[in-house]
């Protein structure tokens, strides 16, 4: 069967200086699945993913999302691609001074919505997804790190974008808590068939949840297949990772 690609990448490099961090990132996102991505800390994740969204302009290479190539946009021009992906970023990024509805409702107002009961409607039903009925008054620094991670997710979804970015949305929570994210996002995958991209170091969740997974290494994608490939495979450095190990190399033993 013949599989609709969402986000298309082809040689992409990008370079902080000397840091010459993408070298050449061949991928693809297939509409509707849920794919991991792995890689050690620094390795250029979230610099990746940044590009899908056009936050980031490509040194060389391309990003096409649904066939269009985003890095030949303008500010103006890139508003409907970035309608069509939620990001939740890894530091969660909600605005302190704002309450959690109004950090939930900002991408719709940022786009123009001018009618308040349909923002109050909508922010009351991601709020309901993300199983935070209650919250919507409250301040972000009155939430555990759990219920600041669910507000982000419902921030990024609440413009019923085609695609969600999710960079590390388990970093710094309990393994039950960790499931539980884990559910929203596959539940998201399956009744509303949005296509999750996941940044991610939990091997459980990658198990649990991924349909496929690819490992970047010094800027390349290094390894790309299914969470069953990946649990089989023989190759030391994936091995490495998935059990957590820090390699003798590293000189820390
Ligand atoms: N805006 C920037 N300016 C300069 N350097 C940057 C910028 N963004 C990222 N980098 C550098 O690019 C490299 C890759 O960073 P990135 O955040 O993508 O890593 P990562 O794989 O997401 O790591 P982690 O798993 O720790 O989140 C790092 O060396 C980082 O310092
Ligand atoms: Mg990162």
């Amino acid at each position: 069967m013949k599989k609709d690609v969402f986000i298309t990448v082809r040689g992409l490099h990008q370079r902080f200086g000397e840091n010459h961090v993408l070298r050449g990132v061949d991928m693809e996102v297939y509409k509707g699945e849920t794919l991991v991505l792995l890689g050690g800390s620094g390795g250029g994740k979230s610099v990746l993913v940044k590009h899908f969204l056009g936050l980031l302009q490509p040194l060389e290479g391309t990003v096409e999302v649904e066939g269009e190539d985003i890095s030949t946009l303008n500010e103006r021009q890139i508003g409907p691609v970035r309608r069509k992906i939620g990001m939740m970023f890894q530091n969660g990024a909600l605005f302190d001074s704002m309450t959690v509805g109004e950090n939930v409702a900002f991408s719709l107002r940022q786009a123009g919505e001018k009618d308040e009961a349909k923002v109050k409607q909508r922010v009351q039903d991601v709020l309901d997804i993300v199983r935070l009925p209650n919250e919507a008054g409250k301040m972000p620094a009155d939430l555990s790190g759990g219920m600041r991670k669910r507000v982000a997710l419902a921030r990024a979804i609440i413009d019923h974008p085609a695609c969600v970015l999710y960079d590390e949305p388990h970093a710094g929570l309990d393994p039950i808590t960790a499931d539980s994210i884990d559910r929203l996002m596959k539940h998201l995958q399956r009744d509303y068939e949005m296509t999750n991209v996941i940044i991610t170091h939990e091997m459980r969740s990658v198990f649990r949840i991924a349909d496929r997974a690819i490992f970047l290494k010094q800027g390349q994608i290094y390894w790309q297949g299914t969470p069953e490939e990946l649990k089989c495979s023989q190759d030391p450095e994936l091995k490495h990772f998935i059990e957590g190990n820090s390699r003798p190399d590293e000189g820390w033993s």
